[in-house]
């Protein structure tokens, strides 16, 4: 009988505040990979996030829902304390560009020394959204710029209610 293979349980990191198409992208390809994919949260209020730990759940649990294997989770302090208390065993990150490639390196030599046994692996981003980021997406439509096409449609909405409240 040939021996069970391990289930790979991998988290995927990060402040998606909001989250965007890119990330989606990331969250699509990546769970066809693993057995489990979670996404997790970062609860970090030092960054001053436009969308609350709790609002930022919610848009992904509602976008995630195609993927049967996608879960969403918070956390706070490590993100490979998380890892290990979510019993995963990769981390999962994109990378859009080169100019991503030297904090992510810095960052999975950092978890991997804090963590040897739980190990990162990289994603390139579809070429589609390379360009995307959360930060230049709220930049984009707080200037009134069109934003479709970058984000969910439902993050979208809420994205342009968000704004438009602190106007
Ligand atoms: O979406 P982001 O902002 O690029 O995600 C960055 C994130 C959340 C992955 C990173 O800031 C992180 O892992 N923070 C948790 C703190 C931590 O574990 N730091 C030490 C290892 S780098």
């Amino acid at each position: 009988m040939a021996a069970p293979t391990a289930s790979i349980v991998a988290i995927y990191p990060g402040s998606f505040d909001p989250i965007t198409n890119g990330h989606l992208d990331l969250i699509a390809r990546g769970s066809r990979l693993v057995d489990k994919l979670i996404v997790g949260i970062l609860r970090n209020e030092s960054k001053k996030p436009l969308f609350s730990v709790e609002e930022r759940r919610e848009m992904l649990e509602e976008v995630v829902k195609p993927y049967a294997n996608v879960q969403v989770g918070c956390f706070h302090g490590l993100t490979v304390e998380f890892a290990a208390e979510s019993g995963a065993n990769l981390i999962l990150r994109g990378i859009r560009a080169i100019s991503d490639y030297e904090k992510e390196l810095q960052m999975a030599l950092m978890n991997r020394r804090l963590q040897p046994g739980i190990e990162t692996a990289f994603l390139m981003a579809g070429e589609a959204y390379s360009f995307i980021s959360s930060h230049l997406v709220k930049e984009v439509a707080s200037l009134g710029g069109n934003i479709s096409g970058l984000v969910p449609p439902l993050v979208e909405t809420r994205l342009k209610a968000r704004l438009a409240a602190l106007k």
